[in-house]
């Protein structure tokens, strides 16, 4: 189902993700830690006239994995070449790709858990010794011959850090977390979008939009489109406060973010399950998910507001969930308490 404040990139936002994704890291707003850290690999990498480490980018969808792995070609003023964990479906496949590089290329594979073991395995050399081992014949008569491949640069980008292999994990040099962005943070990128996109916007307007942009540029860009529309159509083309209030409202996302999904897991757990716990598959059914997405796509900010807690026996709504949902909370669930003793 496509939901306004879905995190994964819909057709649309291929499009303006493009018009509206930074070119450049000094144009890059929020994940300070991150942005500073590659500031000083670009650099040293440069300097030398070195290839750059491998690099993994790990975090919720949404939140700019691409957009940094352009950027990163960019300021190295290397080729990019973009692909994903199931598009590559046979080992021909990426040996293909690893012979067409020019030294310093990138290669950028999204959702790099879902590539398949015999994929990792011609990645594993081509990572750490830039070969490729390819067998030749058949039979007891077959034999493995090494081919050199220009050093390159794999980015890696997994909204799953836990599901990566190992032996693929320890070869990415640098490993950078993205974490959700604060409500400042999605304010300024709403201004830089807006005046991109030559549309007026009053400062409470962007930051009513941004408290509602669960932490995403991504959401905040669509939404702020969404808005745009309502202000040229309902109001004079400007975005003000009553105006996003009640474009929003439309929209069905509430002050917080979440949209009647987010309210259906919650009440589910709350209402069906005395506050949880509750398995993730169960939580599914409730809304004809999958667990995966689930898990990738909407756990992730409930669990960010401190509405859902993880426990070894599953999901329970925590007393901001009661009170956001309106809900009376009857004390303590004993489930979040245990969970919290055992992890001390
Ligand atoms: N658009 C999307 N993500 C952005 C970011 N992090 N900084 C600036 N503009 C963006």
């Amino acid at each position: 189902m496509d939901r306004i404040i879905s995190a994964k990139a819909n057709e649309q936002d291929v499009t303006t993700d493009k018009s509206l994704r930074p070119k450049q890291l000094g144009e890059y707003i929020g994940q300070e830690k991150v942005v500073e850290n590659l500031k000083i690999s670009l650099e040293a990498a440069k300097s030398r006239g070195d290839v750059l480490d491998h690099i993994l980018l790990y975090g919720p969808p949404g939140l700019g994995k691409t957009t940094l792995a352009n950027i990163i070609a960019a300021e190295m003023g290397v080729n990019i070449r973009i692909t994903s964990g199931p598009a590559v479906e046979r080992t021909g496949d990426m040996a293909a790709i690893l012979t067409n590089l020019k030294k310093g290329d990138i290669i950028f594979i999204d959702e790099v858990h879902r590539l398949n073991r015999a994929i990792e395995e011609v990645l594993y050399p081509a990572m750490e010794d830039y070969a490729l081992d390819i067998v030749i014949g058949k039979g007891p008569g077959a034999r493995s011959v090494r081919l050199k491949i220009p050093p390159f640069t794999l980015i890696g980008a997994t909204t799953r850090y836990s599901l990566l292999a190992p032996p693929l994990r320890d070869r990415f040099g640098s490993i950078y977390r993205l974490d959700f962005y604060s409500t400042d943070a999605i304010e300024l990128i709403l201004k830089r979008s807006a005046a991109i996109l030559g549309v007026q916007m009053h400062d409470d307007g962007a930051i009513e939009i941004a408290k509602r942009a669960r932490g995403t540029p991504r959401v905040a860009n669509r939404l702020l489109k969404r808005v745009r529309d309502y202000a040229q159509v309902k109001a004079d083309g400007i975005i003000t406060l009553d105006v996003a209030n009640e474009a929003l409202s439309r929209l069905e996302v509430d002050k917080i973010g979440l949209d009647n999904i987010d309210h259906k897991v919650l009440k589910t757990i709350i209402e069906k399950y005395d506050g949880g716990p509750v398995g993730l598959e169960t939580i599914a059914a409730s809304i004809s998910e999958d667990s995966d997405t689930v898990m990738d796509v909407y756990e992730p900010y409930l669990l960010q507001l401190g509405m859902l807690a993880r426990t070894p026996r599953g999901r329970v709504a925590t007393k901001t969930a009661y009170e956001h949902m309106g809900i009376e909370y009857k004390g303590d669930n004993p489930q979040i308490g245990l969970w919290q003793s055992q992890s001390e």
